[in-house]
C-alpha cells in the first residue's frame, strides 16, 4: 500500500472512504487554535526581549532574567556576567547567544511540543479523527525532521543551562553591594528554576538516559529508583512544558518591570 493513501499504520487498511473531513461534532479545533495563539504570542515576546538588550538585570538586587543567562556579551553589565564576556556587542546577537539557540532546539525537538505544533501549525493532523490536509506522510524519516532525533543531545545542554539558571537564582540572594537580600524577585527566580528542573528532568530523553540500556533493573537498584522518580515526573511533562513557558515570560517581565523602574521590588529582607 502506498504511503500516499495509508497513514493508519496497519497494512492495507487505508482511510475510511467518507467525504467529510471529520465526523466529529465537538469543538476539536479549539485546542490547536489555542496552542497556535499561545505559541505565536510567546515567540513574539521572547524574540523582542532577546534582542532588546536592556532591562535584563536589576543592579540593586542582582536579578538576572533567564532570557539573558548566561550574559556573555561584552555589552553586558559586568555584574550580570557570571561566566565572563566573550561575544561581540552587536544588535543582531542576543547577549545570551550561547544558550538561547540550544534552548530553542531543546523545546522544538521536545516530544510534547512536537505533538502540539504538528497539530497547531501543520495540521498534521489537527486533532484525533480529523483528516490532515497533506497528501503525503513521511513521518520524521527525512531532513529536516530527521533532526528531531538529536533531542537527547539538546537535553544534555539544556540541563547544563538549567544549572546556570539555578546559579543565577542563588547568586541573587547576595546583593551586589554586599549582604543577604530577599525580595519577591528572588522568590520568582527560584520558582522559575524549580519549574525548569521539573521540565528538564521530566524529559523523555532523561527517562531513557536514567533507565535505558539495562537488561535487569534488579542489578541496578539506584538507577531503578531514579527511573521511578523520573517516570513520575514524566507523566506531567506537558504541564511542565506550559508552566515553564509561563514562568519564563513572567520572570522576564518582572525583571524588566523592576529594572525599568515601572514597579519596585517587594522587599522582605535587605
Ligand atoms: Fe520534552 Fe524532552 S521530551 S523536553
Amino acid at each position: 500500500m502506498s504511503s500516499t493513501t495509508d497513514t493508519s499504520g496497519s497494512p492495507g487498511a487505508g482511510r475510511a472512504t467518507i467525504a467529510a473531513r471529520t465526523l466529529r461534532t465537538d469543538r476539536w479545533w479549539l485546542p490547536p487554535l489555542a496552542t497556535f495563539v499561545a505559541f505565536v504570542a510567546w515567540v513574539a515576546y521572547a524574540t523582542v526581549r532577546a534582542f532588546m538588550q536592556q532591562y535584563y538585570y536589576v543592579e540593586e538586587y542582582g536579578y538576572l532574567t533567564p532570557f539573558y543567562s548566561p550574559c556573555v556579551s561584552v555589552g553586558c553589565i559586568p555584574e550580570a556576567s557570571h561566566f565572563g564576556q566573550f561575544t561581540p556587542d552587536v544588535w543582531w546577537l542576543p547577549y545570551a547567544a550561547v544558550s538561547l539557540p540550544f534552548l530553542l532546539l531543546f523545546r522544538l525537538t521536545c516530544y510534547y511540543y512536537r505533538k502540539a505544533y504538528y497539530r497547531a501549525f501543520w495540521l498534521s493532523p489537527p486533532a484525533c479523527a480529523v483528516a490532515e490536509p497533506h497528501k503525503r506522510y513521511t513521518g520524521e524519516t527525512r531532513f529536516p525532521l530527521l533532526l528531531q532525533n538529536a533531542h537527547r543531545y539538546f537535553f544534555y545542554i539544556a540541563g547544563l543551562i538549567t544549572l546556570i539558571n539555578a546559579y543565577d537564582a542563588v547568586a541573587a540572594f547576595s546583593k551586589p553591594g554586599g549582604g543577604f537580600g530577599l525580595g519577591l524577585g528572588n522568590i520568582i527566580l527560584v520558582a522559575n528554576v524549580v519549574l525548569l528542573f521539573g521540565y528538564t528532568l521530566s524529559c523523555h530523553s532523561c527517562r531513557s538516559v536514567v533507565g535505558g540500556r539495562l537488561n535487569h533493573f534488579s542489578k541496578h537498584p539506584v538507577r531503578y529508583k531514579l527511573w521511578g522518580w523520573v517516570s513520575k515526573l514524566n507523566t506531567r511533562h506537558m504541564a511542565y512544558a506550559w508552566a515553564t513557558l509561563a514562568s519564563l515570560a513572567l520572570t522576564d517581565f518582572y525583571v524588566m518591570a523592576v529594572s525599568a523602574g515601572w514597579i519596585t521590588d517587594l522587599r522582605i529582607v535587605g
